[in-house]
């Protein structure tokens, strides 16, 4: 579904700035795979996503999705491929228009960006249904304004945004991480039922080793730009935390104080 070939991208390049942010990337993800990402600041994360999604253009590579090379395709010109949710709440939806305005939106992504005054009966029955998923009570709430809902509301409305027009990829970057720790845990939920509901091939960044090692059926470790550590199936079930800690230190050769120096 997703191939990512000898993908390199410098930030500032020949400038004090210099930055290497992805250091040739190469990754294969299957159709239907949930590959939770880990790694410290500026590992590059968000940059993959960046050059998944085409908010950046490697400076060298490609990246295929269902065997199309998009590297060169506008961001928008993905939406319709790829889903995306943030670490920020307010990112992914717009305040001043009610839910189902927003869902209206996301809807007609791939279709020519209108506001359609009226939403079909049909259309408002189906936005319900998903809502109802969800379980937090929105089904109820179509015409309230999107601003005035909680953190964790408006995180579910985006992961819900992002996912019911089945998108090829879901990128999902912290997105649990600004919410308190009982939100955060009920997008966890959401997050593993949303993703298996669609068999969405997806990717999630997160800071929190065990929902790394909770969710996805694979896990992999960046830093410096590079994939330093990957593992699947049996292999990540058996995987605690210490076991990524130890493998950090054994690949970089680093002694890490805390869980805290690999991830932030
Ligand atoms: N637009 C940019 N201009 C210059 N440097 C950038 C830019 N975006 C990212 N970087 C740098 O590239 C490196 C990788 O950044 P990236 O955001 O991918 O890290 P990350 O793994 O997502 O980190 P975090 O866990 O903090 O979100 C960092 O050193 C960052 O400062
Ligand atoms: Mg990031």
């Amino acid at each position: 579904m997703l191939n990512i070939h000898d993908v390199s991208l410098t930030f500032n390049e020949g400038t004090p700035d210099e930055k290497i942010a992805l250091d040739d990337i190469n990754l294969e993800l299957q159709k239907g795979e949930f590959v939770t990402v880990i790694g410290s600041n500026g590992a590059g994360k968000s940059t993959l996503m960046n050059v998944i999604s085409g908010s950046l253009i490697p400076d060298v590579g490609d990246v295929l999705i269902d065997d199309q090379n998009v590297v060169h395709l506008p961001e928008y010109k993905r939406s319709k491929m790829v889903g995306r949710v943030f670490q920020d709440p307010m990112a992914g939806t717009a305040p001043s228009m009610t839910i189902e305005e927003n869902l209206a939106m996301a809807y007609s992504r791939d279709k020519k960006r209108r506001l359609v005054p009226g939403v079909s009966k049909k259309r408002k029955d189906h936005f319900r249904d998903y809502l109802d998923t969800l379980n937090l009570g929105l089904e109820d709430r179509l015409n309230a304004k999107v601003g005035l809902l909680s953190g964790g509301e408006r995180q579910a409305l985006s992961l819900l945004m992002a996912t019911f027009t089945e998108p090829k990829i879901l990128l999902l970057d912290e997105h649990t991480a600004a919410l308190d720790p009982s939100r955060a845990e009920l997008i966890t939920k959401i997050t593993g039922d949303v993703v298996s509901k669609f068999g969405l091939t997806t990717m999630m960044v997160t800071h929190n080793m065990q929902q790394a090692l909770d969710l996805g059926d694979r896990l992999f470790m960046m830093d410096k730009g590079q994939i330093i550590f990957d593992v699947k199936g049996e292999e990540k079930q058996n995987l605690i935390i210490k076991d990524l800690l130890d493998e950090f230190q054994r690949i970089r050769g680093e002694q890490i104080a805390s869980d805290k120096a690999i991830l932030g």
